[in-house]
């Protein structure tokens, strides 16, 4: 069963872990991904329902060609290579952003994992992917044009998103200590929480998302009433 917290995730300071220890910046982001681990356990022992990830943004294609095409192999080879990870431990993949520009052994290694994850039910894990708030809201909009809805609500905007059963989420956390979404789950940050913490990604493990979940529970939640 699924439990209900959902975690949103900014992913920053890759570059700056590898550049400290005179690495590529490549080297960051394959830390990156063991952290991820380390923090998807630590997500799963601590009863998280959801975590979205920010992988890459829509903006990320303009890095130098090497990251991005380092990044785009990591989606492929690795996402496939742990599956037996995310099997082991009941976690399901879902996709979340515009997947159509994305290599296509990258897709297909998305929807590969994504069908073979598709029974878990610990941990949902929403990859973002090529991913823009703004853009998802576009996507969802045009959804919406092309199903025949004239009358744009924000239920039909949130109903028309790439995965619409995935709750709103609760607290996103930025690492690296930036203060900013950089277009991350724009609408529904509308009443997120939101925490940054001053650590490079590579570094987070359990801890961190027990800090999370200790933050997110002293938060008094008004959704613009008056609250408890
Ligand atoms: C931001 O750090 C991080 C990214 C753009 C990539 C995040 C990707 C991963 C952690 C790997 C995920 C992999 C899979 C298979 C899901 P930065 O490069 O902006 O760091 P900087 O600000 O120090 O330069």
């Amino acid at each position: 069963m699924v439990n209900s917290l959902h975690i949103g995730l900014i992913m920053d300071g890759n570059g700056r872990w590898a550049t400290a220890r005179h690495l590529p910046r490549t080297a960051g982001h394959l830390a990156g991904l063991k952290a991820l681990k380390r923090v998807a356990l630590g997500a799963i022992r601590n009863n998280v329902g959801y975590l979205t990830l920010y992988c890459f943004s829509t903006e990320n294609w303009k890095r130098p060609k090497e990251e991005v095409d380092y990044l785009m192999g990591l989606f492929s080879e690795k996402v496939t290579g742990e599956l037996p990870f995310f099997n082991d431990n009941g976690i399901r993949l879902l996709f979340l952003g515009d997947m159509f520009p994305l290599p296509s052994e990258a897709q297909e290694a998305l929807h590969f994992v994504i069908e073979k994850t598709a029974a878990n039910d610990r941990l949902i894990v929403q990859l973002a992917i090529n991913y823009g708030g703004q853009d998802e809201i576009c996507r969802a909009v045009n959804r919406a044009l092309e199903k025949g809805i004239s009358r744009i609500t924000p239920d039909v905007i949130r109903s028309n998103f790439d995965n619409p059963e995935v709750p709103p989420v609760d607290i996103i956390a930025r690492s690296a200590g930036e203060m900013r979404l950089s277009n991350f789950l724009i609408w529904d940050a509308a009443y997120a929480e939101f925490v940054s913490y001053e650590k490079l990604w590579p570094d987070w493990d359990e801890y961190d998302i027990v800090n999370i979940i200790k933050a997110f529970g002293q938060r008094n939640r008004k959704f613009g009433g008056l609250g408890k």
